[in-house]
Formats: C-alpha cells, sequence, structure tokens
C-alpha cells in the first residue's frame, strides 16, 4: 500500500507480512479511508491465516478471531472495517481444512479488492449524471483512489463526470487537523491532471456566498438507515453552508458503508490525541498543555443531504424507505 502519511512530499510503497502490521498502519493512518481500511482489514486476515501454525480448522479459526479483535479495534467510526473482517471470518467459519481455508480467504480478500474498483466505477457513473459541463464540486478529506482501493467514491464520481466528457473543476478544502484533502486529494486530483484549487476550511462560506461552487459531493465513513452520514469532522459545516446557498450537497458510498444495524446516537465518534490540533508537522501552533477537543468524524443529517450515491443507484428522502430499497434491488 501507499503510506499515506509521507504525502504529498514522498510517494512510497510499503509492503507488511504481519497482520499486526496492517493494524498499526490502519492505526497510524498509513492506510486510511472507509473502503480501503475495510480492504485492508481482509488482507490483515488473510495475512493471519499465513502465520497461523493451525492444524486443526477450530485451532485456525481461533487464530483469525484473535486477529479479527486487533484488526477492528484499530478504528471505530468507518463500518467498512467491521464489513471485511466479518465477510472474511464467514468463509473461514464455512471452510473444511485449514489449507483450503486459507485458500479461499486470501482469494476473498482480493476479489474483494478487484470488486471495490468496479463498484466504484458503477458508483461514479451513477453519480455523474448529477453534475454538468462546466460545474465547480467542492469536496471534503479525500474519498479518492487514495481512501479506497482505487477510483475512489466521491472522486469517483468527478472522475466518471469527467470521463462522460463534462468540464470540471474542483475545490478541495484543506480539511485541518491532518489536511487529507491539501495532503491527499489536491495531489490526487493534480496528479490525474484535474483542474483543482485548494481552500482553508474556513473558506468555505466565502465560497458558496460567492458562487465559487455548484455542487458538493463528499464520501462516508458510516451511513446509517436513517440517512445520518458519518464523514470527515467538518462534513456537517460544509453541508450546512451548502442548505444555506441551495447548492445539491451529496454523498458518495458503496453499500459496504451503510450500517443498517446501528441507531445514528449508538455510532462512536473517533476522538484523536490533541497534538493532531496543537501543531502542523512538527511546529507548534498552540499554547502548552491547552486542552483540545479532536473527534475525527461529524453527523450530517439526512435534511442536508440532496441524495446519497451507490453502486445500486441514487437514494433521495425518504432516506430510510429508498436506502431499503437499494438493499433490496438486484
Ligand atoms: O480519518 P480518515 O482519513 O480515515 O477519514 C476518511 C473520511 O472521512 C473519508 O471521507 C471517508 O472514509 C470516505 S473515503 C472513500
Amino acid at each position: 500500500m501507499i503510506d499515506q502519511t509521507k504525502l504529498p512530499n514522498q510517494l512510497i510503497f510499503v509492503e507488511y507480512n504481519d497482520f499486526n502490521q496492517i493494524a498499526d498502519a490502519i492505526r497510524t493512518l498509513v492506510v486510511r479511508g472507509a473502503p480501503a481500511i475495510g480492504i485492508s482489514g481482509a488482507f490483515g486476515l488473510a495475512l493471519a491465516s499465513l502465520q497461523s501454525n493451525a492444524i486443526s480448522k477450530d485451532e485456525l479459526l481461533n487464530d483469525l478471531e484473535n486477529a479479527r479483535k486487533i484488526l477492528f479495534a484499530t478504528r471505530p467510526t468507518a463500518v467498512n472495517l467491521e464489513w471485511g473482517l466479518e465477510k472474511i471470518l464467514n468463509i473461514a467459519k464455512s471452510g473444511n481444512s485449514v489449507e483450503q481455508i486459507r485458500e479461499s480467504i486470501i482469494s476473498e480478500a482480493k476479489k474483494m479488492a478487484d470488486e471495490d474498483i468496479e463498484i466504484n466505477k458503477i458508483m461514479g457513473k451513477n453519480g455523474s449524471i448529477l453534475f454538468d459541463d462546466n460545474d465547480t464540486i467542492m469536496t471534503h478529506c479525500n474519498a479518492g483512489a487514495l481512501a479506497t482501493v482505487a477510483y475512489g467514491t466521491a472522486l469517483g464520481v468527478i472522475r466518471a463526470t469527467r470521463e462522460s466528457g463534462k468540464n470540471v473543476k474542483v475545490i478541495a478544502t484543506e480539511t485541518r487537523p491532518i489536511q487529507q484533502g491539501s495532503r491527499l486529494t489536491a495531489f490526487e486530483l493534480k496528479h490525474d491532471g484535474f483542474d483543482v484549487s485548494l481552500i482553508p476550511d474556513t473558506e468555505v462560506g466565502y465560497s458558496m456566498a460567492n458562487g465559487l461552487v455548484n455542487k458538493v459531493v463528499v464520501g462516508a465513513d458510516r451511513i446509517v438507515k436513517s440517512g445520518h452520514v458519518f464523514n470527515k469532522i467538518g462534513t456537517y459545516q460544509v453541508a450546512t453552508m451548502a442548505k444555506q446557498h441551495e447548492i445539491p450537497f451529496y454523498v458518495a458510498a458503496p453499500l459496504s458503508t451503510i450500517d443498517l444495524e446501528t441507531k445514528a446516537e449508538d455510532v462512536i465518534i473517533e476522538m484523536r490525541k490533541g497534538s493532531e490540533v496543537t501543531g502542523l508537522g512538527d511546529k507548534k501552533t498552540a499554547p502548552d498543555d491547552i486542552n483540545v477537543i479532536n473527534p475525527a468524524f461529524d453527523m450530517t443529517p439526512p435534511e442536508l443531504i440532496s441524495g446519497i450515491i451507490t453502486e445500486r443507484g441514487v437514494a433521495t428522502a425518504p432516506f430510510e424507505e429508498s436506502i431499503q430499497k437499494l438493499f433490496e434491488a438486484n
């Protein structure tokens, strides 16, 4: 995988052969973004099966369960991690011998990675019809190729819109405190030849009030059945500002990001360390010992959302009904 902590200064690929390294990579944001950590979790379990000395199916399942717990504990908000781990564990449970389980979970992890790209491309096409020639699209955080296996969710929609022949510009928010917008989205879009402008998060209102933006598309870490969307901190502010200026606000996410079980009030929002806020790189930007409140995600309520773009189509209000329909569709 690409070490995302080194971007945009260095493009470094890292290789792991121990599931504990994958857990560390997720925890320290070497890999981040909901779909990318879901697939990383799946590959983590595939590695755990290769590391295991089990000679019976029960012993192997035991080792996989231990690895699952370690991988699961890395980050709480993106539901894709749980999805990826459960999918692999279920395959393991239905297997017969140690060797056969190893083979089937390795091939399932590879299949999930391939399918992630396919899904993003379909989602991109579904979303592209909502965007027009000469639109300027705002996005927040990084929901691109870097946050997935490839192509991206929100940035996948922007890519597909360009591929459909429409000319689009992008405004990327910086996304403090750890700048996925400036370090990753700006890097990724510039690398792919998009017309992208970077703004500080504090400029969202200005950009919208001054007609610099026509539409917004962001990704998601977890969407619950009521249509409440959990995504990078600041998404709620962007959505509120978009509503104020009557700018359509879209969310692009695969069905693996939709959690039909958990209620909005029960979703755990990851709290991260204060040093992400009290400094910029090595530079201290706040007084010593200052108290910091640093949630990694916030919740955007459904009334601020114009549509949720998925690989099965676009859900619109009332979301509870339209999300259910997506799951029933084939
Ligand atoms: O803390 P991060 O960088 O993992 O947060 C990522 C986001 O909030 C993304 O917008 C979300 O995972 C969608 S990625 C396709």
